[in-house]
């Protein structure tokens, strides 16, 4: 039942208001400025133990957990990276008993993250699952996690999973910091900011008609770049994402900071970038991004939290806590990606080629 929508993606991106909604509901605690995750099994002093935090997981998942990744160096500063599940498992990686895996899947049944999850396990690992569909392969697997509560998402391409994922690991983080030192002033800011989620989520949908607008100005492009830093460049790679998956338009994400390493060679006008430009103490950085393009006649759209002069057109999105933005800053693009798709007559919910969940190696 699409209710009202022509497809599953454009009902599921209207549908994350709710999903966030769901997946904080029950799990705040004002009381002591953290939230309860039951299906966690971790005593603070447990927790306090973990040395490193290493994220595994593929496509979407896989970029849910590089945001998840820089949440819990910033909230709880334990050392944390991602890495796709698939190129874990090949490469012998080394095992430490100190570190807490995540493993991260929207359907729970993708193999590359299941056997990384079983090798993990005969080594003597603890795993923690954050997984969508209950009961699933990995959720059963894992010695504990978080369910992300999205309800079912049936197009291939993971818009609503994505986001309430990486509010999962906003609580993840937000849990770890808290039985360290993050302070109970950070945590309830932490908090406000997580309950402003759902309705800035809605402003952001609400803009869905001028966003309609630039998707069918840049429907011709055969090639798009994305760009961000930091915080924005997990953004920038799953926009980049669905872009191709979608509207089978290439496009390619880098860090900002690299543009001078190489890419700078591709500037052009046929060449348009989406910039990705938080307001926060990196945005000088990002607009001197942004005129190096300019100096090259290239064209930007930015996403951004105030008009930028140097873009030839901005989404202006709403603010949140810095940690928080990169959950709400993709989500105009999974318009722009769905408009783009639509314009150019693809089949949304069906990509070809893909499946929604791959079981095979
Ligand atoms: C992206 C997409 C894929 C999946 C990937 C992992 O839109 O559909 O990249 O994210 O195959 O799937 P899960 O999360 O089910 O493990």
């Amino acid at each position: 039942d699409m209710g009202g929508h022509d497809t599953y993606m454009h009902k599921e991106i209207h549908e994350q208001a709710d999903a966030v909604d769901r997946v904080l509901r029950g799990r705040i605690d004002d009381r002591f400025s953290t939230v309860h995750l039951g299906g966690l099994n971790l005593d603070a002093r447990e927790a306090r133990q973990i040395r490193r935090v290493k994220i595994l997981g593929c496509g979407t998942s896989y970029h849910a957990g590089m945001i998840g990744a820089q949440m819990i160096e910033e909230l709880a500063r334990i050392p944390a990276d991602a890495e796709p599940a698939s190129e874990f498992r090949y490469r012998n990686a080394v095992v430490d008993p100190d570190t807490l895996y995540v493993a991260v899947s929207q359907s729970g049944e993708t193999y590359d993250v299941l056997a990384a999850v079983q090798e993990l396990k005969r080594k003597g690992a603890r795993v923690f699952g954050i997984v969508n569909v209950v009961g699933s392969a990995i959720a059963r697997e894992a010695d504990a996690g978080i369910y992300v509560h999205a309800g079912p998402e049936v197009c291939v391409v993971s818009t609503k999973c994505f986001t309430n994922t990486t509010v999962a690991f906003a609580l993840l983080a937000l849990h770890l910091g808290r039985t360290r030192d993050l302070s109970v002033r950070d945590g309830k800011r932490i908090i406000e900011g997580l309950r402003k989620l759902p309705a800035q989520i809605t402003e952001i949908l609400d803009r869905e008609e001028e966003i309609k607008k630039l998707a069918e100005q840049y429907a011709g492009a055969r090639s798009m770049l994305f760009i961000g830093r930091v915080r924005g460049y997990p953004v920038a790679r799953e926009a980049s994402l669905k872009l191709k998956e979608v509207s089978y338009i290439h496009a390619e994400a880098y860090p900002a900071s690299e543009l001078k390493h190489g890419p700078l060679a591709l500037i052009e006008p046929a060449l348009p970038t989406v910039a990705i430009v938080p307001d926060d103490d990196l945005l000088e950085k990002n607009r001197a991004a942004m005129e190096e393009i300019k100096a090259r006649s290239g064209r930007i759209l930015a996403v951004a939290h105030q008009n930028q002069e140097k873009a030839d057109q901005t989404i202006v999105i709403p603010k949140n806590e810095d940690e928080l933005d990169p959950i709400l800053m993709g989500i105009p693009l999974q318009l722009l990606a769905y408009h783009t798709a639509l314009t150019l007559g693809r089949d949304i919910d069906k990509p070809r080629n893909l499946a929604k969940s791959v079981t095979v190696e």
